[in-house]
């Protein structure tokens, strides 16, 4: 796993703000491509699973911008963020009524694995940015980072349990069919709460 070149014990806190930010913007346009994409494969369950993540996540962005201006008086250094883009060109010419089954097969093992990648590799950074915090006798910045680590293991633990039984099954399609309404009304009521 190839983390930032960009970590290093003489980061300042508002340096891992910035970059944690960076990471979080990332990580919110990974859910909605992945939420556009699955809902074009017409898995509304993946698709409201992803929209759930994509708008909790964009909630605590926005939280973690406040706490900081409130805690450190100042904004967060703003940084670039590279756009991503997980769904193929290809497929802004095509009909989603012709996606084959072996198509939703291979492009929910891609999205599912391209999605825990990207968690693990969350949770590694902010285990390091906490670990820095810490020699740096910044408390309360430590928590907060840890607070968010709490909630990225919670998200990497759900979907590793629908990786392990999708792995199981060999990602086929009927079962993959088949647990769609259950996550599309877990996830519908979830986001009404
Ligand atoms: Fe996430």
């Amino acid at each position: 796993m190839k983390l930032s070149n960009s970590i290093n014990d003489n980061m300042s806190p508002s340096q891992i703000y910035a970059e944690i930010n960076r990471r979080q913007i990332t990580a919110m346009m990974l859910h909605r491509e992945l939420s556009v994409m699955f809902s074009f494969l017409g898995l509304q369950g993946f698709k409201r699973w992803q929209e759930y993540r994509y708008k909790k996540e964009s909630d605590e962005n926005i939280k973690m911008h406040f706490h900081f201006i409130d805690y450190d008086n100042h904004l967060i250094p703003d940084m670039n963020v590279e756009a991503i883009h997980i769904i193929p060109n290809d497929w802004y010419n095509a009909e989603n009524l012709n996606v084959s089954a072996n198509t939703k097969k291979s492009y929910v093992n891609r999205a599912m694995l391209e999605w825990q990648e990207w968690e693990e590799e969350t949770k590694e950074v902010l285990e390091h940015y906490y670990m820095i915090l810490l020699k740096q006798d910044k408390v309360c910045d430590a928590e907060y980072v840890m607070c968010m680590l709490k909630d990225t293991s919670k998200e990497l633990k759900k979907l590793e349990r629908c990786m392990n039984k999708l792995k199981l099954v060999d990602f086929d399609t009927v079962y993959i069919a088949e647990i769609q309404e259950e996550l599309h009304n877990k996830y519908k009521k979830k986001m009404g709460e």
